[in-house]
């Protein structure tokens, strides 16, 4: 273990998980657990649940779990060294320096290694703007219009003519060549040996949500191809997973997200007041990108380029968007190309209104859809209201789609009656208005005898965990070897000896799993619901068949494992009496 155990629990100890996950998640609380839209897969209602009582999380979606550190290693991507120097300092404990294993040193050593090498590359970038080399870079971002403040506070930079100083000046800060290479920095050339890619191009580096540099984009001067080079993907540069500007708009306190397609929309943005501008990094939206929004807003502007291919980007968007549950509206941007062409031209007053004015993505959706038809002719006209038809038929909430029917409806002058028996035409022949499916992660395919006998060994975890008082009566019955499945068995062995001091600790055990995997497992079998039932005979004979069923299956693959060993048999023998003495039991939970 890298921190002494103690210390891993006293610092997990003082950290609350209600509190902490309150942070991030709006949670309610209902039934002696605290609910809230879960952080790590995109829904519109609630089946993240977290237990003050237990110090877990657990989503009933996506199977996500585990205890505060598990937590903040998802949520904020921190390696576990990370995230206990966040909660102790959360806490105001001092960490003393941890005791090292050379594997885990090397490990976290990469990751370090990386961002440290990237920091100094932006550094290096920084300074270059900033000198004679650099007054190519620094006429072009004043000709956008740019003030030194606004060139600070992203750190721009500039990479000069040749592309093997910034090797050099790497190589001089100790930094080794695979070091440079794995950060994406620089490859090998036949003719200029370790050279680096960025050269003739305004350097943006690409921060994380905690200010660390994790790439760089960089805009060439001139004409050349490609107009943006961006780092590649690295260990630390997750393209799908972060957004421009980020790490400012989600202190921005803005009631909304304004999301723009380029690096200099961005800054041109922030540089007229509206922080809460990010992008995605050079690549289309994506759903993790949604995702990690929605953990600030509810509601997203789309501020995309207003050409075809802006458009094209922002229906994307929208539907994206709409997945993960939030609002999209779109800005207007017309006569403009983007928001930095359009706030150069009118200004921030000017921009204000149009956020004021962002039209509802559907109402957007349609508008492009009325563009491809030509509406004095009855038969396109006929076409464009079956398209509308189509569209409404994805709305799988019946009055939200009723609501949308009637605007549309207004808005085109189309009779309401008319549309609505369109969209019932249109449901039927394509199915369309069923709801849709969501995945069913987490939740296991019954059926198997080993499902079943998982699912009960599952079960009967859970139901100690839950009463605790009910050890002391089935304990005689029951030992860690009846749990047939690896992993419940040494969660049995923790509790049972937990148990057995009369304490109960499973946020605790979950850090003694190294695997995430497990760790999820884990945070589930203490999140369960148990059935309910009415009366405590009901209770006791629920109980007792869950506690048979995972005898007889301890009972049967033991047998089964036996071989020619004697003392097996005669644990099989013992297994036998009681399995037998307890069919005849009754046990009162009262
Ligand atoms: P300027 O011409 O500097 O104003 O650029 P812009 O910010 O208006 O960019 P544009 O609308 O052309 O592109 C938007 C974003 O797409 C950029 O910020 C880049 O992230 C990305 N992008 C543009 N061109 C390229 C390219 O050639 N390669 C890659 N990988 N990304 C690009
Ligand atoms: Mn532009």
């Amino acid at each position: 273990m890298y921190y002494p155990e103690a210390l891993v629990e006293e610092v997990r100890l003082r950290n609350d998980i209600v509190e902490v996950i309150s942070g991030y998640v709006k949670l309610q609380k209902k039934g002696g657990r605290h609910w809230g839209l879960c952080p790590f897969h995109n829904e519109k209602s609630p089946s993240f649940s977290v237990s003050g009582d237990r110090q877990v999380y657990h989503c009933f979606g996506c199977g996500a779990g585990g205890n505060v550190y598990t937590f903040m290693m998802n949520y904020e991507n921190y390696s576990f060294p990370e995230a206990i120097r966040a909660l102790a300092e959360r806490a105001g404990i001092s960490l003393p320096e941890p005791e090292e294993s050379e594997d885990v040193r090397r490990k976290e050593n990469r990751r370090a290694r990386l961002l440290a090498v990237n920091k100094e590359a932006a550094k290096f970038f920084y300074y270059q703007l900033r000198s004679p080399h650099g007054e190519i870079g620094c006429n072009y971002l004043r000709k956008r219009e740019l003030s030194d403040e606004t060139m600070h506070k992203f750190g721009l930079g500039f990479a000069g003519k040749n592309g093997t100083v910034l090797v050099q000046y790497l190589r001089g800060k100790g930094f080794r060549d695979e070091e440079i290479q794995e950060a994406g920095l620089a490859s090998h050339s036949e003719k200029y040996g370790l050279v680096s890619q960025f050269w003739n191009r305004v350097m943006y580096p690409i921060q994380d949500i905690h200010n660390r540099v994790i790439g760089f984009g960089g805009r060439v001067m001139g004409d050349g191809e490609p107009k943006y080079l961006n780092s590649p993907e690295t260990p630390i540069f997750d393209k799908r997973r972060n957004l421009y500007g980020l790490n400012y708009a989600r202190r921005a306190r803005s009631s909304n997200i304004i999301l723009c397609e380029g690096y200099m929309d961005v800054i041109a943005m922030h540089q007229a007041g509206f922080t809460q501008a990010v992008a995605s990094l050079g690549t289309a939206f994506t759903e993790e990108q949604a995702a990690l929004l929605r953990r600030y807003t509810e509601n997203v502007l789309l501020a995309y380029d207003s050409d075809g291919a802006g458009v094209k980007a922002a229906l994307r968007a929208i539907g994206i968007l709409r997945n993960a549950g939030l609002t999209g509206r779109v800005i207007n941007m017309q006569p403009y190309k983007d928001p930095d062409e359009f706030m150069k031209a009118l200004g921030r007053d000017a921009f204000e209104e149009r956020i004021r004015q962002a039209e509802n993505s559907f109402f957007f959706e349609i508008r492009v859809l009325e563009g491809q038809f030509n509406l004095s002719d009855p038969e396109e006209k006929t076409k464009f209201h079956r398209e509308i038809a189509g569209k409404l038929c994805e709305f799988t909430e019946e009055m939200e789609r009723d609501n949308y029917l009637q605007a549309v409806a207004d808005k085109y002058f189309i009779g309401v009656e008319n549309l609505r028996k369109l969209v019932t035409a249109y449901a039927s022949r394509s199915g369309l208005a069923r709801p849709v499916e969501r995945p069913k992660s987490g939740v296991h395919k019954k059926g198997s005898p080993e499902d079943k006998a998982k699912r009960a060994q599952q079960m009967l975890i859970s139901w100690l965990a839950e009463e605790p008082g009910l050890y002391e009566k089935v304990k005689k019955y029951l030992s860690p070897q009846d749990f047939t499945v690896d992993l419940y068995r040494t969660v049995a062995e923790k509790l049972f000896q937990s148990l057995e001091q009369g304490t109960m600790n499973p946020a605790g055990m979950i850090s003694t799993f190294e695997s995430e995997e497990d760790q999820r497992e884990i945070a589930a079998l203490f999140s369960v619901s148990l059935p309910s039932v009415e009366t405590g005979a009901e209770k006791g004979k629920a109980f007792r068949d869950i506690l048979l069923s995972v005898k007889q299956n301890s009972y049967a693959y033991h047998t089964a494992h036996m071989g020619t060993d004697m003392s097996a048999l005669a644990q099989a023998i013992e297994g036998r009496k009681a399995l037998e003495e307890l069919a005849k039991t009754h046990i009162s939970l009262d």
